[in-house]
């Protein structure tokens, strides 16, 4: 489905208009990345489990080769990124990643992913977890890679697997989902959850970019407190 692709691609091309990657692209120095990569654990860890539950619930035989596949792919990635972070500082030692307190943004996205797997289609769920999340994931990783070469932070595994991967992540299942015009009811419908699910990353984004200007992470005393 030619077109459902394209809209994806329109989808991601807002998303890299933004402010996240227009701060991205001025980074002089690691703090400067600081605030958003310490959330990156939480969305990683929690997309790695969407993933294995999404294979794991799933009944249809016509997905589960391709489910099985992206979990298996992605299985060890949230482990990856908590090795680098160790590595560059971005945890101290003893400090556990699960005392970083995400952001309602990030949350919502890893909330729609959740949801795409409990209680949507096998279609809601390529297109949300795949077309978008992984169209998203590989626009970030190409053009946080070379920044991180810039500042002098050595990227592993993680990080290159990920552009090396998600390209043919986003497009996997595609075939398998009902074909249909873009303006088809379900054309309609395909077209709202590309919608829907990048506006998500493109939130999350923007309250990371927040976080580039060394916003505190919140409390739980604080979180609580603001109420
Ligand atoms: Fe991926």
């Amino acid at each position: 489905m030619k077109w459902l692709l394209n809209l994806g691609a329109e989808c991601r091309q807002n998303l890299l208009s933004g402010s996240f990657y227009r701060q991205l692209a001025a980074a002089e120095h690691p703090d400067d990345v600081r605030g958003w990569v310490r959330q990156m654990y939480s969305q990683s860890s929690d997309f790695n489990v969407a993933l294995a539950m999404r294979y794991t619930m799933c009944r249809d035989f016509r997905y589960q080769s391709c489910f099985a596949q992206h979990a298996t792919e992605e299985a060890d990635h949230a482990s990856l990124l908590l090795d680098w972070m160790y590595k560059h500082e971005f945890l101290q030692p003893g400090e556990k990643p699960t005392s970083i307190v995400p952001y309602l943004e990030t949350q919502l996205v890893s909330a729609y992913c959740f949801r795409s797997v409990l209680r949507e289609s096998y279609e809601h769920q390529i297109i949300a977890m795949n077309l978008i999340s992984e169209g998203v994931s590989y626009d970030f990783f190409s053009a946080v890679i070379p920044v991180f070469d810039r500042l002098g932070l050595k990227t592993n595994g993680y990080w290159v697997l990920h552009r090396e991967i998600d390209r043919d992540h986003l497009a996997l299942g595609m075939d398998l989902i009902p074909q249909c015009d873009e303006n088809s009811p379900q054309g309609q419908e395909y077209s709202r959850i590309a919608y829907e699910t990048s506006v998500l990353y493109d939130r999350m984004l923007n309250a990371w970019s927040i976080s580039n200007k060394k916003k505190k992470e919140p409390s739980l005393v604080e979180l609580v407190g603001a109420r």
